[in-house]
């Protein structure tokens, strides 16, 4: 009876994502004036944020908690300068994106962290990309470098974290730093990086992965043996549980993993991520999923602006690499998502929410943080998907 249930409202779910909410003529209108209001909403943001920290989220107070280089949203700052700067070519956002990386320079050679994608990746890999310089170039060579310190053969991954508590655990999230490491090879020739980083996408699929696709949060490896030691949650509900979050980086990481590799089961591998979401009982309609997709409060848990930025940008490209018919759902899935964030259910009011784009993400719910708040990569992955929404709608 259970199974009949799930099927028929899977069913449901994918009836409703047949058709997008809004025609391409709208959509694009809309991701146009979200992207003109995102600039506005940031040159508040640049005006009142202080000298060499970063936007991170709102206190409990209500004040604009700010971090600084090496706290690890430190790049999405940048990169959403960077992506501003791509849309309204107003030489401020380039300006505040080259000011703000003068602080991530030390991060280049930190191996204390596996967040060097996220850092150095979205803030000067988007300069790269938009300007073409020699010294992001070597920036991101020492920053790959420095990420590659944390590689364990014996397990076959980077290692995460350095805190006490675990012996070598690796999160899903991990599967968004493997990008630098891909472009690394590109860029030198050198294969080691993208050996890494397709070591690492393999042993994540082998290991973190439940049979329905939905993913562990954290994997802890026995570091003599190299054998999973722990299969457990930080920031979900429960160890067995599917955090938002952690189903959207593992989307968007095997996405990313297929465009550099063309390696199919990747892209199988995203598929199946894809539909775990979109076919869930629990995926609320207007797809901005709660923080937890077995969070025991639904339907009034908190839900998670930010799994939903990154979900909808993993979609809309996801939809380039598949046949017609899925295409179209992942499309339109992606599309409904990013209409959800700029409404005003979710997208602030102009010189409100601390400035930040969106509203209503969640960091961490069991650590009592972040919970209900604006992140600076809710912003960052929203702006990504408005641009890649007007690059490739219709296309
Ligand atoms: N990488 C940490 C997070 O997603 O919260």
């Amino acid at each position: 009876m259970k199974k009949i249930v799930f099927l028929l409202l899977a069913c449901g779910a994918i009836q409703a994502q047949a058709q997008t909410k809004l025609s391409v003529k709208q959509m694009k209108g809309l991701a146009d004036e979200s992207l003109r209001f995102s600039a506005k909403q940031y040159k508040h943001m640049m005006q009142s944020l202080p000298d060499s920290l970063f936007p991170r989220s709102t206190n409990k107070d209500g004040s604009l908690m700010t971090a600084k280089f090496n706290w690890w949203t430190g790049g999405f700052y940048p990169g959403s300068c960077w992506y501003l700067y791509e849309f309204t070519k107003d030489p401020a956002f380039k300006q505040e994106a080259l000011k703000r990386q003068q602080y991530l320079l030390p991060d280049q050679y930190r191996t204390n962290t596996h967040d060097l994608g996220f850092l150095m990746y979205c803030s000067f890999g988007n300069e790269l990309r938009l300007e073409g310089n020699q010294a992001d170039k070597d920036i991101l060579m020492t920053s790959s470098r420095s990420l590659i310190q944390r590689y364990k053969p014996t397990i076959g991954a980077i290692r995460s974290w350095d805190h006490t508590g675990w012996k070598c655990p690796v999160i899903i999230d991990n599967m968004m730093n493997l990008e630098m490491l891909c472009w690394a090879t590109k860029n030198s020739g050198d294969s080691t990086f993208y050996k890494i980083a397709v070591n690492h996408a393999n042993t994540t699929m082998k290991n973190h992965f439940r049979d329905d696709y939905s993913s562990y949060h954290v994997i802890d490896y026995d570091t003599i043996t190299g054998q999973v030691f722990a299969k457990k949650t930080h920031q979900g509900h429960s160890d067995a549980s599917a955090w938002s979050r952690g189903q959207a980086w593992g989307l968007y990481g095997y996405t990313m993993m297929y465009r550099e590799t063309k390696d199919k089961k990747y892209l199988d591998q995203a598929r199946h991520i894809a539909d775990y979401m979109l076919n869930h009982p629990r995926m609320p309609k207007d797809l901005v999923p709660y923080y937890d997709y077995d969070a025991p409060e639904i339907p009034n848990a908190i839900r998670d602006a930010s799994a939903a930025a990154v979900m909808s940008s993993a979609l809309l490209e996801l939809s380039r690499y598949t046949g017609k018919a899925e295409s179209k759902r992942y499309w339109n899935a992606g599309a409904d998502a990013l209409a959800s964030l700029a409404g005003p259910a979710y997208r602030a009011k102009e010189g409100e929410n601390n400035n930040f784009i969106l509203m209503h993400s969640t960091g961490s719910m069991p650590g009592k943080s972040e919970i209900d708040v604006p992140l600076s990569y809710a912003d960052y992955y929203f702006l990504e998907a408005l641009l890649r929404y007007k690059q490739w709608a219709g296309k």
